[in-house]
């Protein structure tokens, strides 16, 4: 079983991005586990000093991390940024060696939202984290009302959903390969 935390940019009830990771949960193929991470809010704000003896939650977070195969990312853009909340959680696993070289599938849920994603791929990057190119498409539900079940019965979303999630089954099952 392949296990896909799914983390989601916006805290928002009805978020385009955590619908969109929702409906990677009910899609997921067999033998594949996507978990959508819910704990941002409850993240203290990053501190340099309790970074290698932090709360709670920040060990649960690095802990379904760690036993993760992959990543799913999908975030909104603020003012041509990455959203506060989400870079607060990001920074809790910077100093994470543990976390390896994790492959990601970085998911864009809005085509003119390309400051965040650029910085999004860089900022994983530098964790030295696996962005996978070709696991990272447009998926247009940013701003149009769509819930999971409407984004997981629609082909034209489903569809380069399961193929984003296909290839980043592959690219760890490439890691993992001797
Ligand atoms: C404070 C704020 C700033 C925003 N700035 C941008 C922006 O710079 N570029 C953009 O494309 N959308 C921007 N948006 C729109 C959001 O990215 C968009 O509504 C997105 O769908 C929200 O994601 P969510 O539905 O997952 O919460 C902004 C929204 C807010 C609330």
């Amino acid at each position: 079983m392949k296990t896909l935390i799914a983390l989601s940019g916006s805290l928002r009830r009805d978020s385009a991005n955590t619908a969109l990771l929702r409906a990677a949960l009910a899609l997921a193929p067999p033998g594949v586990r996507v978990v959508v991470y819910e704990g941002t809010p409850m993240l203290p704000f990053f501190n340099p000093d309790i970074e290698a003896d932090p709360p709670s939650a920040v060990r649960e977070l690095r802990a379904l991390l760690s036993a993760a195969d992959g990543v799913i990312v999908a975030s909104p853009e603020y003012a041509h940024g990455v959203p506060g909340a989400f870079k607060n959680m990001l920074d809790w696993l910077v100093g994470c060696a543990e976390l390896g070289s994790k492959p990601v599938a970085l998911i864009n849920t809005s085509a003119r939202a390309v400051h965040a994603q650029a910085a999004l791929a860089e900022i994983l990057t530098t964790m030295g984290w696996r962005v996978i190119a070709a696991a990272s498409p447009v998926i247009a539900v940013a701003n149009r009302g769509f819930d999971q079940a409407h984004i997981a019965a629609d082909p034209a979303l489903a569809g380069p959903l399961l193929m984003a999630i296909g290839v980043l089954v592959q690219a760890d099952a490439d890691i993992d390969a001797p």
